[in-house]
């Protein structure tokens, strides 16, 4: 069954390689699931040498993984990883993608940028697929010279365990782009939707509006732990959790925009704030419990 809102999937057309803009967290989990579903060429790209070559690594890493779990075999294994790879330069290595996605800082300005270059080497049908998670997809496309290419494609992390997948129609989104995005998101396995161009779109909306009030109640003097703690079974994951998973700075730039967006009913946190200024990735040590330092920060000043 088509999703709702999907056009016809006869105006798909077909990808052969893919491009990824961007070789960190998100990006590195989406080149793995391009390349284990599609089974097509797949470059990530960087600025740097040594980020790229820590985000092929993480892939080849992880079809390591499914080989010892006995998930695939030794020839899907070499031809999974044989397809991945990276490069610093895109000019060079998406001149025939037919999809191109990124996974670059969630700022406007850089993504734009980033379309743009991206837009001066591919054809002029290749989809230009973003992930971002609360950025405005009309906006991103709106000084492109083909803004009907551009689409929003929103994963959620982990990215090979999430089944959900949010397809994003900007105003001059083409049917064609559209029936490509839901046609690759039908072929990576994922469940797709079509969302509106709204702010955070709907989950992290409402992941926002949750994680506004459990921001007030850590900030108003009731710890961590004991916020955590009170979701033992009712959630897959408790909100710190989650925040110290999807990584606290794309946290609070997504309550930075729905409060924007809706000042009434969205919270931005000083005390995330300051955890992000210190440049803290995570509040969790290894062991699990709370790091000091990120203890120190959420502390009233
Ligand atoms: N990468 C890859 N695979 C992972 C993983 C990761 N980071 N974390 C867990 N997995 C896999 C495990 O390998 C395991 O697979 P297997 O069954 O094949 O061995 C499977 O997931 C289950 O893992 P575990 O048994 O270790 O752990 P749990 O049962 O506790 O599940 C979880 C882990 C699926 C992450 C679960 O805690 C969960 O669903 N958490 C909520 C995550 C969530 O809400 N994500 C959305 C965040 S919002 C977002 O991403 C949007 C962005 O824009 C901010």
């Amino acid at each position: 069954k088509r999703p709702a809102g999907a056009p016809d999937r006869s105006l798909a057309r077909p990808v052969t390689k893919v491009g990824i803009v961007g070789a960190g967290l998100m990006a590195s989990q989406l080149a793995l699931l391009f390349v284990r579903r599609l089974e097509v060429p797949v470059v990530l790209t960087d600025l740097d040498q040594e980020r790229v070559d820590k985000g092929v690594d993480y892939v080849h890493a992880e079809i390591d993984k499914l080989l010892a779990k006995g998930r695939i075999n030794q020839d899907k294994a070499n031809r999974h990883k044989a397809l991945v790879s990276g490069s610093v330069d895109k000019s060079s290595s998406f001149g025939d993608a037919d999809f191109v996605i990124e996974a670059v800082f969630e700022e406007m300005s850089v993504k734009k940028s980033v379309f743009a270059d991206v837009e001066k080497v591919v054809s002029p049908e290749c989809v230009l697929a973003t992930n971002t998670s609360s950025l405005s997809i009309t906006e991103m496309a709106a000084d492109l010279e083909h803004p009907e290419r551009v689409v929003g494609f929103h994963f959620f992390n982990p990215v090979a365990v999430m089944p959900l997948l949010e397809i994003v129609r900007g105003s001059a989104t083409s049917d064609e782009t559209l029936a490509t995005a839901f046609a690759t998101g039908k072929a990576l396995k994922k469940t797709t939707i079509l969302v509106n161009d709204s702010p955070s779109f709907i989950v992290n909306r409402l992941l926002g509006r949750f994680m506004s009030e459990v921001s007030r109640i850590v900030d108003a003097g009731t710890p961590i732990d004991v916020v955590d703690g009170s979701f033992g079974g009712v959630a897959p994951m408790p909100p710190f959790t989650l925040i110290a998973l999807v990584g606290p700075a794309i946290a609070l730039h997504n309550t930075e925009t729905l409060a924007g967006a809706f000042p009434d009913r969205f919270y931005v946190s000083p005390a995330l704030q300051r955890v992000v200024e210190a440049r803290k990735s995570a509040y969790f040590g290894p062991d699990g419990s709370l790091d000091p330092e990120v203890a120190e920060l959420l502390e009233k000043p």
